[in-house]
């Protein structure tokens, strides 16, 4: 028998009976990742706000981190902060580093969540219809005649997924120890004191909103019970993984606001750094 008879023909680009504004979606997708990866971008190569200036405790005043009030934040796009002036800094950029070659302490670590979103489960459902519209919308034609899926090089690479799950969980630790330090306001006698500034907020907030989002990832549901063949084997697993499952049902919710959560994070505390906001303290002790 010959099945071709009975299949439906191939649609041109952009062919559909579907009577609904399908290109709404991938335009919304579009207009956001774009607007992120160009902030991002621009941000990450925005790190020395003044070179002749210096904070008090003698930190080269950068855009990515706010000491003004005694406050203590970090832009989470500079964190952790191998190389660089803030006092978040591990190290100094080493005198090997060629002259010619630019650089900012966004460098060495945004390729962890930007790797862990660009391989996300959502996020390629997202962009292949976005960018690649590959196909642009379900049941829309596609510009390509063949499909090879992510068998094959090179989206067969997207496979790592779950090894950058592993250190996104680890930032998600990182930048909750950022916003613990970002509790803690110095006094003009360098003494510390418990408080809460908007900033503060602002930082508590951001890895609550990535860890949202990172703990319901489509792995860590395998990782947590999904690899199980029945969950009452492992009640512990059994219940981590419905709360997975809880959160992967609004993954694309938590991706999208914890995106925009991070960005917003890095625009507030360099505003304040760049001396266009001023931070208000809500109290201290
Ligand atoms: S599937 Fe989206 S973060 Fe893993």
């Amino acid at each position: 028998m010959d099945y071709t008879d009975t299949l439906p023909k191939q649609r041109g680009f952009g062919e559909t009976t579907r009577p609904d504004a399908w290109w709404l979606q991938p335009l919304a997708v579009f207009l956001g990742f774009s607007a992120f990866i160009i902030y991002s971008t621009w941000a990450a190569l925005q790190g020395i706000h003044d070179v002749n200036e210096t904070t008090k405790t003698g930190h080269m005043v950068c855009s990515y981190w706010f000491g003004g009030n005694g406050a203590n934040y970090l832009s989470p796009f500079y964190s952790p902060e191998f190389w660089g002036v803030s006092p978040h800094a591990i190290g100094k950029l080493p005198a090997w580093w060629p002259a010619w070659l630019p650089f900012s302490p966004a460098f060495l670590i945004l390729w962890v969540p930007g790797g862990f979103r660009f391989t996300c489960y959502y996020y390629r459902g997202a962009y292949y219809k976005a960018f690649w519209a590959d196909p642009i919308n379900c049941a829309v034609g596609e510009p390509r005649k063949t499909y090879l899926g992510e068998r094959y090089f090179p989206l067969i690479i997207q496979n790592v997924h779950r090894y950058f799950f592993y250190l996104a969980a680890l930032f998600i630790v990182l930048l909750a120890h950022d916003a613990w330090k970002a509790m803690w306001f110095t006094d003009e006698h360098g003494r510390q004191h418990f408080g809460m500034g908007v900033g503060t907020i602002v930082m508590i907030l951001n890895p609550l909103f990535l860890a949202l989002y990172t703990f319901g990832c489509h792995s860590f549901r395998h990782l947590s019970g999904g690899f199980l063949d029945t969950k009452s084997k492992s009640p512990l697993c059994g219940k981590t993984f419905d709360c997975v499952s809880g959160l992967n049902q609004k993954h694309m919710m938590w991706a999208w606001i914890s995106l925009f959560g991070v960005g917003l994070t890095d625009v507030y505390i360099r505003l304040c750094a760049t001396g266009h906001l001023k931070d208000i303290v809500l109290f201290k002790f």
